[in-house]
């Protein structure tokens, strides 16, 4: 018994020592469900961003606010076309968005959406991919397409953590996630302090980026 666990283990080994060094692990191409980092389209450059905040407001108050598709407000948007049923996976949103390299149209489709009893939520969508490559104004790159997902978890009654997390491919970076969505997350903070929600303890916000 003994002797041939070792048998097999030494077999293991030498197998080990003859097969051919590993080439660095090749990466999934970017999508709405790779695991990141993942890889770009070559002439794209690959963009990853994570920002958190706790707001001191119960999980449902920010929930109204913050996941309705239809109605992102909060963060600067206001659809001037909408296909589909509001918070239903697939519904489709075309709103102007600013950006370093100016101001654009684009088309957003919802990936998933989900609401919790004690509000926490969950929504996902991405820039929709038949509008893309979408040329820069300026004909010097595109954007390859991005995915998002703005996650809301119950921790108290008025302390409600959201996390907003995003990954794409973009020629240069055209978009800096982590100011938009701390600006965002602020915005938002600012119509809830306004609408007498802010009850509970609020953090400032925290990035991590890899540009
Ligand atoms: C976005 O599309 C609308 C409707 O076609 C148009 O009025 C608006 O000027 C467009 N905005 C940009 C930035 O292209
Ligand atoms: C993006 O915004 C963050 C937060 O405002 C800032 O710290 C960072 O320098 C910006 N990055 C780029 C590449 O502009």
């Amino acid at each position: 018994m003994k002797f041939s666990a070792i048998l097999s283990t030494v077999t293991l080994l030498a197998l080990g020592a003859t097969a051919k060094p590993t080439a660095a692990p090749s990466l999934p191409a970017c999508d709405a469900n790779t695991p990141l980092p993942c890889k770009c389209p070559s002439s794209a450059d690959y963009a990853e961003s994570i920002t958190t905040r706790i707001l001191g407001v119960n999980a449902k108050d920010a929930e109204k606010l913050m996941n309705d598709f239809f109605h992102p407000e909060w963060l600067g948007a206001s659809p001037w076309e909408t296909r589909g049923r509001d918070n239903v996976v697939g519904a489709i949103r075309t709103s102007e968005f600013q950006t370093s390299g100016g101001l654009y149209n684009v088309t957003e489709k919802l990936l998933e959406h989900t609401v919790k009893a004690d509000g926490s939520f969950k929504q996902r969508f991405e820039h929709h991919k038949p509008t893309l490559p979408l040329a820069y104004h300026d004909g010097s790159g595109f954007f390859y397409g991005y995915w998002i997902t703005i996650e809301a978890r119950f921790y108290s009654k008025y302390e409600t953590q959201l996390t907003w997390s995003a990954h794409g491919c973009e020629t240069g970076h055209i978009q800096n996630f982590s100011q938009f969505h701390q600006w965002a997350l602020g915005n938002a903070l600012e119509i809830l302090t306004t609408n007498g929600k802010v009850k509970g303890v609020t953090s400032g916000a925290v990035s991590a980026q890899n540009f």
